[in-house]
């Protein structure tokens, strides 16, 4: 093609060189024959004469069109310009000199061009590995397409050559190249290369354009990596990393997907970290790798819990207190930084207790605890925007003391007994059980019912009446009170008192001896011994019996000794069997008499006389108080009581029936003692005396007055029926 338009050009020419050579002067024109301008350029046609003074130039176009040039004459020069150059000066043109009458033409041929630009790499997308993309290459504004050739070169190898074989338009295009390419990973690195050449001359005009391939590979391989864990408690903070593969390395992007669906962009970091975490946070979060040339995504959920704040309320959900201690009720919040405390009683009345709060603990102290705390108590805490309530039961009580037990009396074998078991200052009563035990042995229990009354501590007992026995010694009794609740614990509480029993046997069969008799010799010793039967061994106290019915005592001995008798220790000497369960009496008379010795009977003027002489047979006691003496005779049909003065009893004539044995006894409130003696009387003559025997009574002691005689005789009775020892008998079943 080159070479064919050379010809045509050189046709030209010859052709207007022939035709100025034949005038005398000259005329040249420059540039020679044929010009090459590119549109929008500047150029200039010079017509140059010689050997004319002043020529006239004029120019046109061979069609005759308009010159679409400025020409500009001066002297010998005329100059054609073409500001800018476009399609209307694509002409032959001819300059005609005049001079005088000689007339010279020449003739050019101004062709143009266009080919302003170096040519464009357009890809129709990022070059991703294995996926074709349409490479365009673009040679903008050229003219003459036709003369157009372009070829897209990689790695020195050529790609694709097009030529453009178009009918000719008067006007620039922009022509292209197209292809399919599919980059490999190999190429990352390589130049695409767009060539444009423009056949206008003999050497070509070339452009090119030279394009790096950046070859790309979309996101993949996203991953998420959550740290800790994607279940989190408020307030906690989690990092999350994420990761993608592709080339460019992608850009990571965090959002979190919303509930109308939409992605809201959170961070361009491969790390996120969230703190603080609250439960709104919850939720899917996205992570997206992005390159040039695409996206890949993944998901991760977090869920994000409410943080268990917790409140325990100490000692528990029930608190026994008992009237006048203290109680303090502790309420703990684990897991909130900075709780609010409010504490109130359930029914909204005053809490009667003094409320502290430091940091997580608040406690509430009750001191002392009365009944006005007998409440369920709540401890309400708040922490952010929740609230926690515990529930605290104070159930007030009154135990303070053991219980008490009583007895009607002691305990005695087979004597019915009362025991009162109390339990005194006792609150909630209806709570109250006293048990009565022997041993383990539950002798009687007693509820105590519910009683709609005022609050205040009572004394509460069992009563029950059993009859002991001596077996039941030894054994304990138990008064024991337990003080139920319905809530407060398992075990009741409970407060007891024991008494160990002890049976006593009232004292019997008191016995007494008497060693050596009860009816002694004055100045004699005498033993009296006594014993008791009982439990616990019954004490002996001995007394003695005063006229009065009093007793004087004497010894607590078993035996009481007398070691020398007088008379005026006879009498009534009692023992009493003593312990605490009765007294057991016995008493025994005792006789303390004259001394034999110090009664004498005696016959004056001998105890042998003969008849008809006068004998005074007289019996004295000395120094014995209050003794009765009776003279008697002797005889087979009875005793005789004779009639004597002062102890004296006087025979005038003594008669032989006047002998015998004489007895004189004497008598003390306690005893007798008898003296005798025998008469002898010698027969003289025969005269005898009137004898008639007569009672005698005297006192030893001259100066009191002799007592009736019915005295006497009732003391000669009871003398004559009892024996001796009458009057201990009769004292002895008096006991
Ligand atoms: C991403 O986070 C890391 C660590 O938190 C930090 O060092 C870095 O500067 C951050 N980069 C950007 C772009 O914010
Ligand atoms: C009285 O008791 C004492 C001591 O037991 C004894 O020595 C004495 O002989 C007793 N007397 C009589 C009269 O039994
Ligand atoms: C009689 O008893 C009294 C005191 O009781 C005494 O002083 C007096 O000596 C006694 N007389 C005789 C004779 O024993």
């Amino acid at each position: 093609m080159p070479e064919k338009m050379v010809t045509i050009f050189g046709a030209s020419t010859v052709l207007w060189t022939l035709f100025a050579a034949s005038q005398a002067f000259k005329l040249q024109i420059s540039p020679e024959y044929r010009m090459i301008a590119q549109i929008g350029d500047s150029v200039s046609l010079t017509c140059t004469t010689t050997d004319c003074e002043s020529p006239s130039f004029s120019w046109r176009t061979q069609i005759d069109s308009p010159l679409n040039a400025k020409v500009r004459t001066e002297g010998t020069k005329s100059i054609l310009t073409m500001d800018p150059v476009s399609f209307e000066n694509e002409h032959s043109y001819l300059c005609t000199a005049t001079c005088g009458s000689a007339k010279l033409e020449r003739g050019i041929q101004v062709e143009i061009y266009s080919f302003p630009k170096d040519p464009e790499i357009q890809l129709s997308g990022p070059l991703e590995v294995g996926k074709p993309v349409m490479v365009k290459c673009l040679a903008p504004d050229v003219y003459p397409a036709d003369r157009l050739e372009m070829e897209l070169v990689k790695d020195d190898h050529v790609l694709k050559t097009q030529e453009f074989l178009e009918e000719i338009k008067k006007s620039v295009v922009t022509k292209s190249l197209e292809m399919s390419f599919t980059p490999t990973t190999e190429d990352i690195g390589k130049a695409l290369v767009c060539q444009a050449r423009l056949y206008i001359e003999s050497v070509p005009k070339e452009r090119e354009m030279v394009k790096e391939l950046q070859v790309y590979t979309s996101p993949k391989n996203t991953v998420i990596s959550v740290h800790p864990s994607k279940r989190l408690q408020e307030g906690d903070a989690v990092t999350m990393t994420c990761s993608s593969e592709g080339l460019p390395a992608p850009e990571i992007l965090w959002s979190k997907k919303l509930d109308n669906g939409n992605e809201q962009l959170l961070s361009g970091n491969a790390t996120l970290t969230l703190i603080a975490m609250r439960m709104e946070d919850s939720g899917i979060y996205v992570c997206e790798g992005v390159n040039l040339v695409g996206r890949h995504k993944t998901e991760v959920e977090l869920i994000v819990q409410e943080k268990p704040f917790t409140v325990d309320i100490f000692p528990g959900s029930h608190v026994a207190a008992q009237v006048g201690d203290s109680v303090v009720l502790t309420c703990a919040v684990v897991d909130c930084d900075s709780p609010s405390f409010s504490w109130r009683t359930q029914i909204d009345s005053p809490l009667s207790g003094e409320v502290r709060s430091e940091g997580t603990i608040s406690t509430l102290t009750l001191s002392p605890v009365s009944f006005e705390n007998e409440h369920s108590y709540l401890c309400t805490v708040t922490c952010v925007r929740r609230k926690l309530e515990k529930e605290i039961r104070v159930e007030v009580y009154s135990f303070p003391e053991d219980p008490e037990i009583e007895m009607s009396g002691p305990l005695v074998h087979g004597r019915p007994v009362t025991v009162t078991c109390s339990v005194p200052n006792v609150y909630p009563f209806d709570h109250l059980e006293i048990e009565l035990l022997k041993g383990q042995t539950t002798l009687m229990n007693k509820y105590f019912l519910e009683e709609m009354s005022i609050k205040s501590p009572e004394t509460k007992s069992l009563e029950m009446t059993f009859i002991p026995t001596t077996e039941d010694t030894g054994e304990v009794l138990v008064c024991l009170a337990k003080l139920h609740s319905g809530q407060m614990e398992s075990e009741p509480k409970q407060r007891r008192s024991t008494q160990t029993l002890f049976v006593s046997v009232a004292p019997q069969e008191t016995t007494i001896w008497v060693s050596p008799s009860p009816i002694l010799e004055e100045g004699s010793p005498v033993n009296l011994t006594c014993s008791s039967d009982g439990f616990p061994a019954p004490q002996i106290l001995w007394s003695r019996q005063l006229n009065n019915g009093e007793l004087q005592p004497l010894s607590e001995d078993t035996v009481l000794t007398i070691m020398s008798t007088k008379l005026e220790d006879s009498g009534i000497y009692v023992c009493e069997g003593i312990n605490q369960a009765g007294i057991s009496k016995k008493s025994v008379e005792l006789t303390v008499q004259v001394s034999s010795k110090d009664i004498q009977l005696t016959a004056f003027p001998s105890e042998s006389v003969k008849e008809g002489d006068t004998v005074i047979i007289s019996c004295t006691c000395k120094n014995v108080s209050e003794t009765w003496i009776i003279l008697k005779k002797k005889a087979k049909t009875g005793d005789m009581v004779l009639k004597s003065v002062d102890g004296a009893y006087t025979i005038l004539k003594a008669q032989l029936q006047d002998a015998g044995v004489y007895e004189c006894e004497s008598k003390t409130g306690v005893g007798s003692q008898l003296r005798s003696l025998t008469l002898d009387v010698k027969g003289r003559e025969n005269n005898r005396d009137y004898f008639s025997p007569e009672l005698l009574a005297l006192y030893c002691a001259s100066s009191l007055i002799i007592p009736a005689i019915g005295m006497i005789i009732y003391f000669a009775r009871k003398a004559n029926m009892k024996g001796s020892y009458s009057l201990v008998e009769a004292q002895k079943s008096k006991v």
